[in-house]
């Protein structure tokens, strides 16, 4: 079956390698042409572990190629995927779909076969049915469905997950649509993922409700963390305390600096606008919103507590180990490390950092931070050391050597990946989130 990827970024690229590794025959298009030009080298545009091997193995194998041209790219394809970005609107929060629609638009243009339309992107309920009318206004002629089809995959982890999905929905309105979908995942029954028929509005509700029901968990375990180092408690065995109840389950329940990334922020923001104009308020959402955004100022606010206090920080140095929003992507979208290194330097510390993958893109979020080499060169004169990403290389820090680098360093672990018992050990002043 042809495939056609419009959007070949995080998501368009690693689905489209995926669907050619299965056997389809897939185009990527894409109107960065400096992004197809480098796909056409094999350099890929963002980091994602296994992806280029995969991107290799395909294009050599004549199941996957890169274009600009979307007329060209769909021509003869089943089914076209609408994979471009959704970020939110400048002002008021709203999802930004002029990228979807602008793509429906030329779809419906140079449509030239029957196909399926099929919306990959996170989308508001009801763009199904605007991208329905935008391509039935173009005057085609040809038979189309659109059906919704969100992702779910991790940063980090997209091709397994893509792979390996816990679950496929599809949100159609005809046979038609179904037919088509049921063919493109074919490989994947074979594999028994479960497969879920949903309307379309359903479909692209699921997506936004799963988001949110994250957020929420990540943030209402934040929140306990806090409370723990009140109260004295250890937020990492309450955390394994309800994890290991089946009906609560212990995944997104790690203490941290907030989340952050390329979906969680801006998809809970579009839930609450949604809910606002269908009138239907989401109370335990907004308070997600407000408490996690308020959390990442806090966390810089901890790092300034580890140099004595804002008013005795002026002029001190600060380290910052990680700065992507979570290991093994190079994605900088609202990581918490923005605000953090912002509330530093905004107090007059001199902040340096490093990141094994996301220097280049954090450089223009953080001007007035010093990107270094390695770990080390980052931590030489600091008096705090903050890890912010819990990236492996973090995790064995040579703390011999990173005592005489550094002037009596409080070790910051804002993702608790190491044990207080053996930090202090070392005799360094330990602060992590929600362990005393
Ligand atoms: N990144 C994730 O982990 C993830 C996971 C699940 C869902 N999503 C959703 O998937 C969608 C895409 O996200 P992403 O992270 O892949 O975005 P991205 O910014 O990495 O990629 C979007 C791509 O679309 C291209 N594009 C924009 N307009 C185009 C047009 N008219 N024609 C051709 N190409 C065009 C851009 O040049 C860009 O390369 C978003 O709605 C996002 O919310 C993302």
């Amino acid at each position: 079956m042809k495939i056609a990827m419009v959007g070949s970024g995080y998501v368009g690229l690693v689905s489209g390698a995926c669907f050619a590794d299965f056997g389809h025959d897939v185009v990527c298009i894409d109107k960065d042409q400096s992004k197809i030009d480098r796909l056409h080298e094999g350099v890929m545009p963002i980091y994602e572990p296994g992806l280029d091997a995969l991107v290799e193995s395909n294009v050599k194998a004549g199941r996957l190629s890169f274009t600009t041209s979307l007329a060209e790219g769909i021509k003869g394809a089943a089914a076209v995927f609408i994979a471009v970005g959704t970020p939110s609107r400048r002002g008021d929060g709203h999802a930004d779909l002029s990228f979807v629609y602008a793509v429906a638009r030329e779809v419906g243009e140079s449509l030239a076969n029957d196909a399926v339309i099929v919306t990959k992107s996170t989308v508001p309920v009801g763009t199904g049915d605007e991208v329905e009318r935008i391509i039935r206004d173009t005057g085609t002629a040809q038979k189309f469905s659109v059906v919704s089809n969100p992702e779910f995959l991790r940063e980090g982890a997209a091709i397994g997950d893509f792979k390996r999905p816990d679950r496929i929905v599809i949100g159609a309105e005809d046979e038609f649509g179904r037919e088509v979908m049921r063919e493109v995942y074919r490989p994947l029954f074979l594999n028994e993922s479960p497969i879920l028929f949903t309307s379309r509005r359903s479909s692209e509700l699921i997506k936004y409700a799963a988001n949110a029901f994250l957020a929420t968990k990540i943030t209402f375990i934040n929140e306990m963390a806090d409370l723990c180092e009140k109260v004295g408690a250890n937020v990492q065995d309450v955390s394994r305390g309800i994890g290991m109840d089946n009906r609560i389950g212990s995944k997104f329940l790690h203490a941290g600096p907030g989340y952050g990334g390329s979906c969680f922020p801006k998809d809970t923001l579009a839930l609450l606008k949604t809910a606002e104009d269908y009138d239907s308020p989401t109370r335990i959402v907004e308070a997600v919103v407000k408490t996690n955004e308020s959390r990442k100022r806090a966390m810089g606010r901890k790092v300034l507590d580890a140099l004595g206090g804002a008013d005795k920080a002026r002029g001190k140095k600060a380290a910052l180990l990680g700065l992507t929003f979570k290991p093994n992507t190079d994605d900088m979208r609202d990581s918490p490390s923005i605000a953090i290194a912002q509330t530093l330097t905004d107090a007059g510390v001199e902040v340096s950092a490093y990141d094994p993958e996301g220097m280049e893109q954090a450089r223009p979020l953080m001007p007035h931070v010093t990107m270094c080499d390695d770990p080390y060169s980052a931590i030489a004169g600091a008096e705090a050391i903050a890890i912010v990403t819990e990236w492996d290389a973090f995790r064995a820090l040579d703390l011999m050597r990173v005592k005489e680098l550094a002037s009596a360093p409080v070790l910051v672990d804002l993702r608790n990946i190491y044990s207080p018992e053996d930090v202090r050990a070392a005799g360094f002043i330990y602060a992590s989130i929600g362990r005393n």
